[in-house]
């Protein structure tokens, strides 16, 4: 079997982050996203994977390399422009050959991994099999109608949908998808929808199998949901400890900190994790944040968030919560007068005070 990962998209919910990397490099606990399912996928035993591009290949292909490092073979397929998902079922047609593939959409993570699904599927015999999970808002995603076990209805992002039941981003097909996506006219939102191609093999009698997915499952596309899977990944940490902690500090719960970070005179409270080299001084960290690789962060309180690499934060009274702040920012207390809060912003950038 085969992987197809979708690492294309302009990632327009996650500005500014997204104006200098792909949503799909957004580092959860550290790790940026797609990694995770490069490693759901190797540990289904899948080793040949697609990865879909668009307009950041480059920082895609400088992140993930050839796949040596998974002991996967990676190969990076262009889609020129973001057509939908069906759309880059169609672009990978030469790389997957008919093969039977798992595709993955690369803003998605996935608590239980892919194994049990890939295996199910492969014993199954069944054309396609899709993953459900229950959402509080199915109108944001594609929901599926069920009749027992049967999935009749898939809609996407319907305004009244018909179940509470969201198409997880993880698709077992075989080569029945091929004719499927071929038929296709694009929908309401100018995309070549997977959920209208497995819809399809409904109608034509194709056995379409489902699962419902019980551990948890975050698409990350929102600052929100970024958030909440950084708190589920970071839950999921052990503690270990490489880096240098002194005497006066304390660390509750579980905390990572990782080779040659510096923690002085700081309490951390887990689940949080320090990136590489980073140094934090007279500070307090709370549960689930991650602080990524050299960043300086000294006389603050920041807790519940993700901060990228390189970030300075120093001398902040009041305490940081719920953020996403992306690499080389530098946020410090000033002596000047007045006292005003003085900004140096990009496009797309949200304050609240
Ligand atoms: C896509 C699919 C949708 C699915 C979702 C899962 O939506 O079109 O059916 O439920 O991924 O993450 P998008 O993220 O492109 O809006």
């Amino acid at each position: 079997m085969k992987g197809l990962i979708l690492s294309g998209g302009k990632g327009t919910r996650l500005r500014p982050i997204t104006h200098t990397s792909a949503k799909q490099l957004i580092p959860v606990a550290n790790k940026p996203i797609l990694f995770y399912g490069i490693e759901a996928m190797r540990f289904a035993g899948i080793l040949e994977i697609g990865i879909i591009v668009g307009q950041t290949r480059n920082e895609i292909v400088e992140a993930v390399g050839s796949g040596e490092r998974w002991g996967v073979q990676i190969t990076y397929i262009d889609q020129p422009e973001p057509l939908g998902l069906a759309h880059a079922v169609k672009t990978a047609c030469a790389f997957l050959k008919g093969d039977p593939f798992v595709m993955y959409l690369g803003d998605n993570l996935l608590k239980c991994g892919i194994s049990h699904f890939v295996e199910e599927f492969q014993k199954s015999g069944a054309h396609a099999q899709i993953l459900l999970a229950k959402v509080p808002n199915p109108q944001d995603f594609g929901v599926a109608q069920l009749s027992g076990d049967q999935v009749v209805r898939l809609v996407e992002k319907p305004k009244h949908p018909p179940s509470d039941l969201a198409l997880v981003g993880v698709y077992m097909f075989d080569s029945h998808i091929f004719k499927a996506v071929e038929k296709l006219k694009p929908s309401a939102r100018g995309e070549l929808e997977i959920t209208d191609a497995i819809q399809w093999l409904i109608d034509q009698g194709f056995e379409v199998s489902s699962h419902q997915v019980t551990g948890w499952w975050k698409d990350t596309g929102k600052r929100e949901d970024l958030l909440e899977a950084n708190r589920l990944a970071c839950d999921a940490l052990e503690t270990h400890i490489d880096g240098d902690v002194d005497s006066e500090s304390s660390i509750y719960f579980k905390v990572v900190i990782e080779k040659g970070a510096v923690v002085r005179r700081s309490k951390i409270r887990g689940p949080a994790i320090i990136g590489k080299d980073t140094l934090i001084e007279d500070a307090f960290i709370g549960p689930f944040t991650a602080i990524a690789d050299q960043c300086d962060i000294r006389e603050c309180e920041i807790e519940d968030s993700i901060l990228l690499d390189h970030t300075v934060i120093n001398q902040i009274a009041q305490r940081i919560s719920g953020s996403v702040i992306g690499r080389h920012v530098r946020i410090s207390h000033s002596k000047e007068r007045p006292a005003a809060i003085s900004l140096l912003l990009g496009e797309n950038c949200h304050i609240d005070l």
